[in-house]
């Protein structure tokens, strides 16, 4: 067994991993270990923007940003984290223009900024231009200059190493940090990373649904890995659903291009987002136009030989404005669907985008065990992580933001515990339990196939746990789902070998996003009402008496919570300093 010591590893390649890195890697020994090679994590996949009150282009403020994220976020969010964000999303977005990042200028030179859903000057009044952008690569361009500074600052990257377990061991009576146990693709060997501070930024879990905007990878690892260790996982139930995916497919159509002038219109041609929120219409925040979206069709009103879609119309934009703005998306459409964006509206659908829950976290990364209690040496930020900066649905742009800040947070943070801590001792043989679970799987001659079950998960999650839930559509998930555990200890693998056995890989991941939907159903089922990206039609209305709380969900083979045995409950109160929760209106 290979041990390697670092003060810092960095579970995560993306841009919230790299952020970290960079701050860490400056100050001390620092590792990333990433199961992709860094310039192919998610970030990538990242289009519009990120925005900063930098009122380069209209007056704004961070208080104005502050406060259409609370709003934004169904006043689920921690008003102190949300403030945390808004306020350092002007350094960190001239932090990556230091670092060489080629954002769009307005004709003086400034950075240009545009619209984006739920972006508003003075608490509501107008849409404002916040969403810094490199025309519609924005991810792209964020993760390339991080990775190169990465390399400038000397950050060590064990691409293909993937982190399946966490070390905690207690010290003292309280738990902490030891180090992560890495599976090495290339040679399926298990290595020991032993460190004092460890930073989750594995990116979310996308891949629980069929029609989604992320990459295959993104099986929820990070969040798994810590929920099988005790960890909670916090507000599992709200997952955005982007408004526009390519109909049918997913693929991400980024919110820019509403941003730019884009229109959603019905069967009929009805600008219908008109009708749902009369003062920024199209660029209402994601929930409430997914849900306008999905409602259109339902009520017949929708496009296409099934009518099972909307139409995004640019066609009254300007070709060299298309071009210069959203070139990597109108090629999306021409590709995947044979559309000319010019000419033709593009069919779109919701598709899942993004976890607003994760491993709960305070405004320093550092991770909770439960309400407030700190595990030393242990971080999370990114997509993986809750703050909640997001509450129960995350504004467009606010994540290439949330990455950044929270991403640098992570970094300084954990390099400053580990300037003060000690190597926790190893405990005899971390990787047994690890080891026994691949070793098993790999052997296995079960008759069950993984990408059949996957299927199976995705089908019923995308069916039933989707924009519109009911009491009724959840259990039967939940049941689904639980036939499906069954299934999976029956999984069989073709690949006995040892060098890179991707099948090995997939089945680790099924696990993973097995747990994680049942998590998901369970905190969707517990919360009866209707808030951010959690629509229930058994109960319409937000519930602020009864349901103005986090949800957090413990692995706990004592318990049972809705009738899910091992599943246990929690609540945690929201945090709110300035912003009591009203009405939301846009
Ligand atoms: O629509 C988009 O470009 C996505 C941005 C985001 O999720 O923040």
């Amino acid at each position: 067994m290979k041990i390697h010591q670092y003060d810092v590893v960095i579970v995560g390649a993306g841009g919230a991993g790299m952020r970290a890195a960079i701050e860490a890697g400056q100050r001390t020994r620092t590792a990333v270990l990433t199961k992709l090679y860094p310039t192919r994590s998610h970030t990538g996949a990242a289009q519009g923007g990120m925005c900063a009150a930098l009122a380069n282009v209209e007056e704004d403020n961070w208080e104005w940003h502050t406060f259409d994220t609370i709003k934004g976020g169904d006043y689920l969010v921690d008003q102190d984290a949300a403030e945390v964000m808004a306020k350092e999303a002007i350094d960190a977005v001239l932090d990556l223009e230091k670092m060489g990042l080629p954002f769009n200028r307005t004709p003086e030179g400034k950075i240009d900024q545009r619209r984006f859903g739920g972006h508003t000057r003075d608490h509501g009044k107008a849409p404002v231009r916040r969403a810094c952008y490199a025309a519609d690569r924005t991810g792209h361009m964020i993760l390339q200059t991080l990775y190169q500074n990465c390399v400038k600052h000397g950050v060590e990257f064990y691409n293909e190493f993937y982190v399946l377990d966490l070390i905690l061991t207690e010290v003292d009576g309280r738990r902490r940090v030891a180090g992560v146990v890495a599976y090495e693709l290339a040679t399926g060997e298990l290595h020991i990373f032993q460190s004092k501070s460890v930073v989750f930024a594995t990116g979310g879990v996308g891949k629980v649904f069929k029609t989604t905007s992320n990459a295959h990878t993104l099986t929820g690892d990070g969040m798994a890995v810590a929920y099988r260790r005790g960890i909670p996982l916090e507000d599992m139930e709200f997952f955005q659903f982007h408004p526009t995916g390519l109909a049918g497919l997913g693929i991400l159509l980024s919110e820019a291009a509403r941003g730019e002038g884009g229109i959603l219109r019905n069967a009929d041609g009805e600008r219908f987002m008109e009708r749902y929120a009369p003062t920024i219409k199209d660029l209402a925040p994601r929930d409430i136009v997914a849900r306008s979206m999905a409602n259109e069709v339902r009520e017949g009103r929708g496009a296409g030989p099934n009518k099972d879609y909307v139409l995004l119309d640019l066609t009254h934009l300007e070709p060299e404005h298309i071009d210069a703005k959203l070139p990597d998306i109108t090629e999306f459409a021409r590709t995947y669907l044979g559309v000319e964006p010019y000419t033709e509206p593009v069919p779109v659908f919701p598709t899942a985008h993004y976890a607003m829950g994760g491993i709960p976290t305070n405004v320093d990364s550092e991770v909770l065990a439960d309400n407030d209690t700190v595990i030393p040496g242990l971080f999370a930020a990114g997509e993986v992580a809750c703050v909640s900066v997001h509450g129960s649905n995350r504004l467009g742009t606010n994540s290439l933001l949330d990455i950044n800040v929270f991403g640098k947070r992570a970094g300084k943070a954990a390099a400053a515990y580990a300037a003060g801590a000690d190597y926790v001792e190893l405990p005899e043989a971390p990787e047994t339990e690890i080891a026994a679970t691949l070793e098993s799987l790999r052997t296995s001659d079960g008759s069950e196939n993984i990408a059949a079950i996957r299927k199976d998960l995705q089908d019923i999650m995308d069916a039933n746990v989707q924009v519109f839930r009911t009491e009724q559509t959840l259990r039967e998930a939940l049941d689904v789902i639980a036939t499906l555990r069954e299934r999976y200890a029956n999984v069989g693998i073709h690949d006995r070998g040892k060098r890179f056995n991707l099948d090995l890989l997939e089945a680790v991941e099924l696990g993973f996003l097995l747990e994680l939907a049942e998590v998901i159903t369970v905190s969707a089922l517990h919360r009866k009402e209707s808030r951010g990206g959690h629509f229930r039609e058994d109960y319409e209305k937000r519930d602020d008496e009864n349901f103005m709380h986090h949800t957090m969900a413990y692995l706990d083979p004592e318990s049972e919570a809705e009738g899910v045995r091992g599943v246990r409950l929690d609540t945690k109160p929201v945090v709110v300093t300035r912003y009591q929760p009203m009405e939301r209106k846009y």
